[in-house]
């Protein structure tokens, strides 16, 4: 494989052409800084353009996850390539402890994560995430691993008005949340909404398109999205999760679409590198302010893509890459972060 899914036609209202474009991919080599044996960690393969730059990079061993198995599936050629250094493991990056673990990993030197859908995923109208394209209204990453996970369809169909309309809001962030799900429920009272072209056509009657050339389902399809497939949680799963693996030095790298993405990232990054703020002297936390910081944040401000990457994929403009590292811990510390309870000392490396 030699390029990645660029994966956000849909909410950019860019037209998908089947081209795999990774999103700042020389921004994500420079943050993680790969070396020579190195245990690296891509959580999210995709269409595996990040894990072959890392492989290429340097002589490392790279682990990664995706919850696809259709992803997991492509990897095949890229495992061939590079005999014995990449390792594919299919589940959710959120579980990526105990995923490792069974690999007998419990350190790392860095851990990538490119979120959100590929196109891939988009591309496919069976899959459910496309408004383009009829198709079951699935949306589920994981769809043949867990048939218990709720889809879109189930959601749509089945969720009172005023909890539809909270999805829409805060994970679409559709202001026209409230309108949308009336009209939703009033059209899943005439007949069950199963295909995405049907789900599209209620939302485009609520809301014409406007001059942003955004289809205005695009937020809605978000917010369902992001629901079924739990992402805030995976995110924020993983963000402690990635913290805990890091080896001093091991750095962490996320690269978001949107600012619901983004928001969790930027947070967890500032409050382990211990410029969050200060809480106030009544915040028990206050006496965690205290130790050292066990992390750097490496990223002052979010890296965006530049005017070349943009001219040349403009299906990159929102993206935004935010990267970490663990510090040494200080000499004769006790051992602890001071951060979120995490063990200051990685479980044990890779057997
Ligand atoms: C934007 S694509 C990654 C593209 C990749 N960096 C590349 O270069 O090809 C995001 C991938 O993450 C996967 N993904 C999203 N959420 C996940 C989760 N919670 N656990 C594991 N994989 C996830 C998706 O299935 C998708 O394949």
């Amino acid at each position: 494989m030699t390029s990645a899914s660029s994966p956000r036609a849909e909410t950019t209202g860019a037209h998908t052409t089947g081209g795999h474009i990774p999103v700042l991919l020389a921004e994500m080599l420079a943050a993680l800084a790969p070396r020579d044996g190195g245990i690296y960690l891509d959580a999210t393969f995709g269409g595996g353009g990040y894990a072959e730059a890392i492989l290429s990079a340097c002589r490392c061993t790279l682990f990664a996850i995706d919850r696809d198995p259709d992803a997991i599936a492509r990897g095949a050629a890229l495992t061939a390539r590079f005999p014995g250094r990449l390792h594919l493991i299919q589940g959710r990056f959120g579980d990526m402890l105990d995923l490792l673990a069974a690999h007998g990993v419990g350190a790392l030197d860095g851990v990538v994560l490119d979120l959100g859908v590929s196109s891939f995923q988009l591309d496919q109208p069976a899959r459910g995430f496309s408004f383009r394209a009829d198709g079951p209204l699935d949306m589920r990453m994981d769809q043949d691993t867990d048939p218990a996970q709720p889809t879109a369809a189930d959601l749509v169909n089945h969720l009172p008005e005023r909890d539809l309309a909270d999805v829409l809001f805060e994970l679409g962030e559709e202001r026209a949340a409230r309108r949308i799900a009336r009209a939703i429920v009033a059209a899943r009272a005439e007949a069950p909404i199963l295909t995405t072209g049907r789900l599209a056509q209620v939302i485009r009657a609520v809301l014409p398109p406007d001059r942003s050339g955004i289809d205005p389902a695009t937020r809605s399809f978000q917010g369902l999205r992001m629901r079924v497939n739990d992402e805030i949680g995976e995110i924020e799963r993983a963000l402690a999760a990635a913290a805990r693996l890091l080896a001093p030095g091991g750095r962490l790298v996320v690269v978001a679409f949107h600012s619901l993405e983004d928001r969790p990232v930027k947070r967890f990054m500032a409050e382990a590198a211990g410029v969050a703020g200060a809480p106030s002297r009544h915040d028990p936390r206050g006496l965690l302010a205290q130790t050292a910081p066990a992390f750097r944040l490496l990223t002052r401000k979010a890296v965006r893509p530049g005017a070349a990457e943009l001219a040349a994929n403009p299906r990159a403009r929102s993206a935004r890459l935010r990267a970490l590292e663990r510090l040494a811990p200080a000499p004769g510390s006790a051992g602890t972060d001071g951060f979120d309870g995490f063990a200051a000392t990685p479980m044990r490396g890779p057997t």
